[in-house]
């Protein structure tokens, strides 16, 4: 597709002139001989660019800058003005232009300036498009999680983002603990500012150090240069400080440090720097009783608890299961579906690796699958292998118990699970529909009514 540039000028010699030093360069050129005309056509449909003389009897150039920006606040807009006229140029540009040429220009000159807006067009209108896929990821109507205990999380997201409060998420490794950090930035109002994150896991002190609050140079051996700090860059936005539980004793204090004074200095440095940033960490780690233990300073601890988020493991809230299967699907294969007996095989699985795991099992799925549906067998083994009985669920009682107890036990809570559903109970309890028929009659065990 072929940009498409307006010219508007009240002088038709002039339209000619811009129109002519363009031909040849595959734009799609049209012209207005007022700035009424070129809103008309620019409410129609509208160009890449617009070049516009700043003079015109009537509606003058300013006045048709502010109106294309109520329409189009990213169309770039190149406005001529009269050689020596700073003054209008500065007000162009505080307008909205985005360049401006004085006449008389050469071709080359309006060529340059034609192809840099262009390309500032272009350039915002992807920031846009990325800001708002952006948001929506983050926004926690991205979030699935409709099991009570998620939708306490994503209520306490959407009442606690816009405060400064600084917020603790903690949770399993892979339950959504980044997601969620991320949303509470993006519900924020800091939400057009940075959001900085750092791994404070696996860092050595000094790094860890270095990385947080930056550094001069000569701070230490290899410091060539200076370099700003994380808490710098974080300045007027978030700074999600992953694997919190983590830090070092020594850090810990300066950190702190930070969260009273709001203000630090770079190592080696002299200078006290102010910062504007709001907290948040996470941490896979029970951050209370390492408190308590004394392995974590606890004065920092009851800083950065102030809004404590915990993510439940994925398998205390399998009704977001099948709901999550869906989500990934759609990412990964969305012409693809679940087989009903790959969906409650995922039910059952304690995902240890929690919702990541389970992501991973879809992407894999949908890679490996030829058919549109993603049967048993292109799940990882994990997934589908049988499970040993729980240790804790089948312990023999200290006085014993009779066998036929347990199975009547058993054959009841499996039809309570199906609904009374005899063929998938009778799966579950991996015995035929008949057996079960039989010893449903033989222990008087009644269909469980829904
Ligand atoms: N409720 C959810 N809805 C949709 N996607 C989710 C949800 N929870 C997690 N995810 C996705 O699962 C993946 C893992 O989540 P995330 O990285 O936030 O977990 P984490 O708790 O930070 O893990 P780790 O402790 O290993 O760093 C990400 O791709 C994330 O987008
Ligand atoms: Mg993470």
């Amino acid at each position: 597709m072929h940009d498409s540039i307006l010219i508007v000028d009240d002088e038709k010699n002039m339209r000619f002139v811009v129109a002519r030093a363009l031909s040849g360069e595959g734009y799609n050129i049209s012209e207005a001989s007022s700035g009424k005309e070129a809103l008309d056509i620019i409410e129609g449909s509208t160009p890449s660019l617009v070049i516009m003389d700043l003079r015109m009897p009537g509606m003058d150039g300013l006045e048709t800058l502010e109106a294309v920006k109520q329409i189009d606040r990213d169309l770039p807009v190149i406005m001529m003005t009269a050689h020596g006229n700073v003054q209008s140029a500065v007000e162009a540009m505080k307008a909205g232009a985005t360049e401006y040429l004085t006449k008389p220009f050469d071709v080359e000159e309006l060529k340059l300036a034609v192809s840099k807006a262009l390309q500032v067009g272009r350039l915002t209108r992807r920031v846009e498009y990325l800001q708002e896929e952006l948001g929506r990821d983050y926004d926690t109507a991205g979030i699935v999680g409709s099991d009570p205990a998620m939708q306490a999380v994503l209520d306490t997201v959407s009442r606690v983002a816009p405060s400064d409060a600084t917020v603790m998420v903690y949770g399993e490794s892979g339950t959504g603990k980044e997601l969620i950090a991320r949303a509470v930035h993006h519900n924020s109002n800091r939400k057009d500012n940075a959001f900085i994150q750092l791994s404070c896991a696996a860092l050595p002190e000094t790094l860890l150090e270095s990385e947080l609050f930056g550094y001069e140079k000569g701070a230490f051996t290899g410091a060539a240069g200076s370099k700003p700090g994380r808490f710098e860059l974080a300045n007027g936005g978030s700074l999600f400080l992953d694997e919190i539980g983590d830090i070092a004793p020594a850090v810990q204090v300066k950190l702190l440090r930070v969260l009273e004074q709001k203000s630090f200095e770079r190592l080696g440095g002299t200078k006290t720097l102010n910062v504007d940033v709001r907290l948040i960490g996470a941490t896979n780690r029970d951050l209370s009783a390492m408190a308590k233990s004394g392995e974590f300073r606890e004065d920092l601890f009851y800083r950065l608890n102030v809004i404590p988020i915990n993510l439940p493991p994925l398998r205390e809230r399998r009704g977001d299961i099948s709901q999550l299967a869906s989500h990934f699907l759609e990412r990964y294969a969305p012409d693809k579906r679940l087989a009903p007996r790959a969906l409650e095989l995922m039910e059952e699985y304690a995902w240890p690796g929690n919702v990541r795991e389970l992501q991973n099992a879809i992407e894999r799925a949908a890679v490996l699958c030829r058919s549109r549906e993603i049967r048993p067998e292109d799940l990882p083994e994990e997934i589908t292998r049988k499970r040993p009985l729980s240790a804790t669920a089948f312990t023999l009682p200290h006085e014993g118990i009779a066998l036929e107890r347990v199975e009547q036990e058993l054959i009841s809570q499996a039809l309570q699970r199906t609904g009374g559903n005899r063929t998938r109970a009778a799966e579950l309890l991996g015995i035929t529909r008949h057996t079960l028929l039989y010893r449903m009659e033989k222990y008087e065990i009644e269909v469980p009514s829904s």
